[in-house]
């Protein structure tokens, strides 16, 4: 498959499916969308303040960021940057599987050619096949960390071998999308390794995906020839308001985050009393492998309006699901599931 077929669009339930916060953005995000002004909407909006903004939390100068529609637009403008067919040369992404499907798209998107990794079978991240799966043609080396969907985090010594080892025309790109769960980062690497692009998101910890933001943070050339490929105003005046108030309400993070830890927990617990294998996770999901019992639970919850993921047909997850672990009071409903269905199919 070359495309990206969109999840079916489930709203009428309780959403596992798409890592997305449960809890909502902060009260202060909606306050200061009431708060915008014909004069605002009329406008093409500014980016100054907010850039800045992220880039404080960030803790870098603002030439390093680059607000974008979320990360996915920052990820198709990084493809279509280093992954289009030149002189010739077919470029080369490398991505090591299993990974978020974007990045197999985009490449097909963008005219590059896919270079797939595949996993050891305990999710740990396979180094020294990635090290040498680069090859002269590579120009992308797409990293996840921590990873979805496994939720596995890499060693920052990996990201870092990588980086000295690819191509001088390449970039190594750190997807950190769930970097707020696993509270590491690549980012103070960044001045030793120009080659490394952060890539960042407001729909997670945040709570503001649909909204449309993310960022990518780097060495300001590397990010100038990538700004280039991002539409001059895709990022709309609603998420430039919203991203400041998020960054204003530092403590409603900070207990999605503890919640965020105490469903993780509910869900090991859980997953050991079904005997059920899962991966410890570093991010705001887990990935439960139920073996010939993921169908029936995957329908079993969606029967009852709680949606998860059914992951099977990514590689080296045969028979694994993914759900999101926000807010306890969602856990716990869909443990009750999980615990009903499995008693049914025992
Ligand atoms: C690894 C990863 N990167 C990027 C994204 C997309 O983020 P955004 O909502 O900012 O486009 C996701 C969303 O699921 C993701 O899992």
């Amino acid at each position: 498959m070359t495309h990206y077929e969109k999840p079916p669009e489930l709203y009428d339930g309780l959403r596992l499916h798409q890592n997305e916060n449960t809890a909502g953005c902060s009260p202060r995000v909606l306050e200061a969308l009431a708060a915008l002004g014909p004069n605002q909407i009329g406008f093409y909006p500014p980016y100054a303040t907010a850039t800045e903004k992220c880039a404080s939390y960030f803790g870098v100068d603002s030439d390093r960021v680059v607000l974008t529609n979320g990360l996915d637009e920052g990820i198709m403008a990084l493809a279509v940057r280093y992954l289009r067919q030149r002189d010739g040369v077919v470029p080369e992404a490398l991505v090591p599987e299993p990974a978020f499907e974007i990045f197999r798209f985009d490449t097909a998107v963008a005219g590059g050619r896919l270079v797939q990794v595949m996993p050891n079978p305990d999710f740990s991240f396979p180094l020294e096949p990635v090290l040498a799966a680069i090859t002269p043609e590579t120009r992308v080396v797409f990293l996840t960390n921590p990873n979805n969907p496994t939720g596995v985090s890499m060693p920052l010594e990996a990201i870092r071998a990588i980086a000295r080892r690819v191509p001088r025309e390449a970039v190594v790109f750190v997807d950190e999308a769930y970097a707020e769960f696993a509270g590491r980062t690549f980012i103070p690497d960044l001045p030793s390794f120009p080659n490394v692009i952060v890539g960042r998101t407001f729909s997670k910890a945040f709570g503001l995906a649909g909204l449309r933001i993310g960022a990518l943070v780097g060495a300001p050339d590397v990010l100038d020839s990538v700004r280039h490929a991002v539409p001059v105003y895709s990022v709309n005046i609603a998420a430039v308001v919203a991203v400041q108030a998020a960054l204003a309400d530092m403590d409603h993070v900070r207990e999605y985050l503890r919640q965020v830890q105490q469903s993780k927990r509910l869900l090991y617990a859980a997953c050991d009393r079904n005997g059920l294998e899962y991966r410890s996770s570093d991010a705001n999901f887990v990935l439960v492998c139920a073996g010939d019992r993921t169908a029936d639970l995957v329908k079993g919850a969606a029967d009852r309006r709680i949606y998860i993921r059914d992951r099977s047909t990514e590689p080296g997850c045969a028979g694994c699901f993914r759900v999101g672990t926000g807010l306890v009071e969602h856990t716990e409903r869909f443990i009750a599931v999980m615990d009903e269905v499995l008693c049914g199919v025992r």
